[in-house]
């Protein structure tokens, strides 16, 4: 039998597993999609064999089921056109871990502090979680995907300028939240006076998880520099 002190211990934790499930079905409510998104979204991803073609990233039967494929390797980007205005991602790289919950809540701290701040030239797009028919409930990246804002995007390979003020603003919002990976790629330009921060990938000031062993200052700082110098490096204004 089990020695007097794990069974308290296992007493303990407990009702910690209750508030966590009971936070997590708050958090899965406080960020459903709209019902009608939810029922063309449905229409696209109910199918076992596209459920199984996200996990094997099997591009031709994603494409067959009129997916368009914006990216697809570690992660796959997607949108369909009977969900417009969404761009669709499923996280292959954490595969079973919880990234999906926290790109939807870095960009919600990135929101917060853009208003508190009152910065109107950077943005980050809603978030919301869809729920995978057929999968369990448990919030976890393989029983969802994160559906997206989409923004209005200049191509990557544009010429990108940026006014002194969108680039100050973007700039201390990398600063802020230790962005170290703010490429062309993950940091949209919307126009002249717009930027939108699109990847919302967990930094060490958001993160959770193995983030916490780089949250010291020194590690905050190299990220902020890595992430200005690469943002300033990928305009043209420099
Ligand atoms: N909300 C959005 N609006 C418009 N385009 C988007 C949006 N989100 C993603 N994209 C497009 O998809 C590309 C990849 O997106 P993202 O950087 O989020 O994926 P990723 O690099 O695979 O993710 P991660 O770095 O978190 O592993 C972007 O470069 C952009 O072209
Ligand atoms: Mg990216």
């Amino acid at each position: 039998m089990y020695p007097r002190k794990t069974l308290f211990l296992i007493l303990l934790a407990i009702p910690s597993q209750l508030v966590a499930s009971k936070k997590a079905r708050a958090f899965i409510a406080a960020h459903k999609l709209p019902d009608d998104i939810i029922e063309a979204a449905d229409r696209v991803f109910s199918s076992k064999e596209v459920y199984r073609a996200l996990k094997k990233c099997r591009k031709k039967t994603l494409r067959e089921a009129g997916i368009h494929l914006i990216q697809a390797g570690d992660n796959i980007i997607m949108e369909h056109p009977d969900v417009p205005g969404y761009i669709m991602k499923w996280g292959n790289r954490f595969h079973g871990l919880y990234s999906t919950i926290r790109r939807i809540r870095m960009a919600e701290k990135i929101d917060n502090y853009l208003k508190r701040e009152k910065i109107t030239t950077v943005h980050v797009p809603h978030k919301w979680l869809y729920h995978l028919p057929g999968r369990g409930k448990k919030l976890r990246d393989r029983n969802y995907l994160v559906f997206s804002e989409k923004m209005p995007v200049q191509p990557k390979k544009s010429p990108r300028h940026l006014s002194h003020q969108a680039m100050k603003d973007t700039c201390k919002v990398i600063r802020r939240f230790a962005i170290v990976d703010a490429s062309p790629g993950n940091m949209g330009i919307l126009d002249e006076d717009n930027v939108a921060i699109l990847d919302t990938e967990p930094t060490i000031r958001t993160g959770g998880g193995l983030w916490y062993v780089f949250d010291n200052p020194l590690s905050r700082l190299v990220q902020a520099k890595v992430g200005t110098w690469l943002f300033r490096r990928s305009l043209q204004d420099k």
